[in-house]
């Protein structure tokens, strides 16, 4: 592959952007009556309204081309069918075979990968059955009431975000609760009002290496045993989810009680493998499937749809659009459903840890943006903090929002509410205010500036039916093809994370020094930090 900015299609979509960026939303819906029916997509139960982006059907169509000019469709066979695409691992990636039905048939090294995906799911069926029934007992013979997560990364942000959106399909007597941060303040809290004879942890950890997830699962098993007394009891309180069956071992844990996964699952692409072990604990074997169904749906329309009626694409190439050619920092996710209040957490890494990269494929520093920062919060909270910045700030900032027709907790006007303040927003976004309407309201002229809304905005509209299990699985595949796409375009590998890697490694050397008086080798302001730390410590 070559440059991406020496690609012919590039140099068409720079020319493109600067006559479109003098185009306003107001003039091109004015101008075409058919704009919002033009610009949308429904597919897999997902509606995507794109019409109120800075677009034409040229913008569309040199996007495509891009695509195209990308290798995308090579990208995705090469994906699909397990080639080592994480070159710099050496490794296939394969999370679109965790939710492949029973029948598939996905090689890697000659071996068809699905009946063990499948064996694994029936072991983590049975157990949750197990669990959820009271059949499974703790130590002392109590069913077990309390469910805890320890994991960080994929291994928490993945459960935890799929938790809280499937609330309300959970089993309600069963409590799960999610330890993550170092932090032993998350440990605490977490724990401070559970009894270990109905508690059972899960230690998730696709390496079983992490120091912060392993220095939980330390304290989480003294914990136990503190209250238990016997290390026998680690059998009915303590399971693992890893690929690595030896060191789960040398913690202690019997491995008949590991759910196991493999090294072609990314973290943050591993939610629905053994790592949702908690998802289905509390939503149950069938819902889980359910949404593996939903992902598995969506992974057929990312792989055969065309490019310009595919949801992950579009919404790729969109931010391709704002990120590489207006000069866009920044994606806000802004879902009007508070089950979904994680998700943008959620997507922090799937985003950004594929895509937060420099370097390309060949080695080289990229000449181009790669990954947008994503953020964002659950409507309507947002509009009453950092909505102020999207509508009046000096960044452009390109908005996914995200709403349900129908609420799961439907109170009163409640959802009504909800919906008209997530469709108000957008269309404030895009049409704004001019300053003959601000004056035409009867403000003073001094006063008119302030008042005026810009407009020019741009976002997307993605509406589902309801919160389900199956379209839960949908959105997060939608948006992790999103993610891959983007990924081809700016010719990173998506799938590795060497950016985390020295943080890691100093903060081993660091721990140490902190508690001796050995002499300090780093920079003067780290030293200065250190010995600070040293004398305060135990004051
Ligand atoms: O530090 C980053 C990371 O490697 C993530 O990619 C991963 O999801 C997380 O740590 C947790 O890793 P593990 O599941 O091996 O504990």
């Amino acid at each position: 592959m070559g440059s991406l900015i020496e690609l012919p299609v590039w140099q068409d979509l720079q020319k493109h952007a600067s006559q479109v960026q003098a185009l306003h939303l107001r003039d091109l819906f004015a101008a075409d009556a058919n704009r919002a029916q033009q610009f949308s997509v429904e597919a897999e139960g997902l509606f995507l309204d794109y019409s109120k982006n800075r677009i034409t059907s040229e913008t569309v169509s040199l996007l495509v081309k891009l695509a195209e000019a990308s290798g995308l469709r090579a990208a995705m066979d090469a994906m699909f069918r397990g080639d080592r695409i994480n070159i710099t691992e050496k490794r296939p990636v394969l999370h679109t075979a965790l939710r492949a039905p029973r029948g598939a048939e996905v090689f890697v090294d000659g071996v068809n990968v699905i009946p063990e995906v499948h064996a694994v799911l029936d072991r983590m069926s049975d157990f949750a059955n197990r669990v959820r029934s009271g059949e499974w007992l703790g130590f002392t013979g109590k069913r077990i009431r309390n469910v805890v997560n320890i994991g960080i990364g994929g291994s928490d942000l993945g459960p935890v975000m799929a938790y809280e959106a499937l609330r309300s399909y959970a089993q309600r007597d069963l409590t799960l609760r999610f330890i993550s941060n170092v932090d032993g303040t998350d440990f605490a809290e977490a724990t401070h009002d559970l009894n270990a004879d109905e508690t059972l942890f899960i230690v998730a950890s696709k390496t079983f290496g992490t120091l912060e997830t392993m220095t939980n699962a330390y304290s989480a098993r003294a914990w136990a045993l503190a209250q238990l007394g016997d290390e026998k009891a680690v059998a009915c309180h303590f399971v693992a989810v890893s690929t690595n069956a030896a060191r789960v071992s040398d913690f202690g844990i019997d491995t008949a009680n590991m759910f196991g996964f493999w090294d072609w699952v990314g973290g943050r692409y591993s939610m629905d493998s053994a790592i949702g072990l908690s998802t289905m604990l509390a939503i149950g074997p069938d819902n889980f499937r359910a949404m593996l169904a939903g992902f598995h749906a969506m992974d057929e329309h990312f792989r055969t749809a065309p490019f310009h009626e595919n949801l992950p694409v579009l919404m790729a190439l969109l931010t391709v659009w704002y990120n590489n050619f207006f000069g866009a920092q920044s994606v806000a996710v802004l879902p009007y459903d508070q089950y979904l209040k994680r998700f943008p957490a959620y997507l922090q890494q799937l985003t950004m840890e594929s895509n937060g990269k420099y370097v390309t494929l060949s080695g080289e520093r990229a000449q181009w943006e790669t990954s947008p920062i994503y953020w964002g919060e659950p409507g309507t909270n947002g509009q009453h903090s950092f909505y102020q910045l999207i509508h009046q700030g000096t960044k452009l900032i390109p908005c996914d929002f995200i709403g349900f027709v129908h609420s799961l907790n439907s109170h009163g006007p409640h959802h009504d509410i909800l919906i008209a303040n997530l469709f108000a927003q957008a269309e404030a976004l895009a049409f704004g205010k001019t300053a003959d309407q601000v004056r035409a309201e009867g403000n003073e002229e001094w006063l008119v500036p302030h008042r005026v809304f810009e407009g020019n905005r741009p976002s997307n509209m993605l509406l589902a039916d309801r919160l389900t299990p199956e379209i839960l699985g949908k959105l997060v595949a939608l948006y992790e093809h999103n993610v891959f796409t983007q990924g081809v375009i700016w010719q990173v590998d998506s799938f590795d994370q060497w950016g985390v890697e020295l943080g890691k490694v100093l903060a081993v050397q660091i721990q140490p020094e902190l508690t001796s008086g050995a002499d300090l080798h780093h920079d003067s302001s780290t030293n200065a930090l250190i010995n600070r730390y040293r004398r305060l410590r135990h004051v």
